[in-house]
């Protein structure tokens, strides 16, 4: 079931931000280009949180080690992460975001 989770304009161009939905840590991300993407906020290769590294074109890198994934299907990228982490159905209606993190 989607949750509201903010408004569309809360999200900043090439920015994330973590929100926990239902116990679940997510990424929210808007990337430069204005495309909005959920993922699982923990790094596959540790305990960091994504949303506080960096948003670079398709893919946000984790700033521990400089693993990246791809925003849209958070399939990894650069070594040295190898497991994708998981992405959310994201949906705007009304100018608000919501996640399916069911
Ligand atoms: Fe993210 Fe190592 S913890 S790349």
């Amino acid at each position: 079931m989607p949750t509201r989770v903010c408004a569309e304009d809360e999200l900043e161009l090439g920015e994330a931000f973590k929100v926990i939905i239902d116990g679940v840590p997510v990424a929210l991300v808007k990337d430069s280009a204005g495309n909005c993407f959920a993922l699982g906020d923990t790094c596959s290769h540790g305990d960091i949180s994504l949303s506080e590294g960096f948003v670079e074109g398709d893919e946000i890198e984790c700033w521990a080690h400089g693993g990246k994934f791809e925003l849209a299907t958070g399939a990894p990228r650069a070594l040295p992460v190898s497991d994708p982490v998981p992405v959310y159905p994201l949906t705007i209606v009304d100018g608000d975001v919501y996640v399916d993190v069911t």
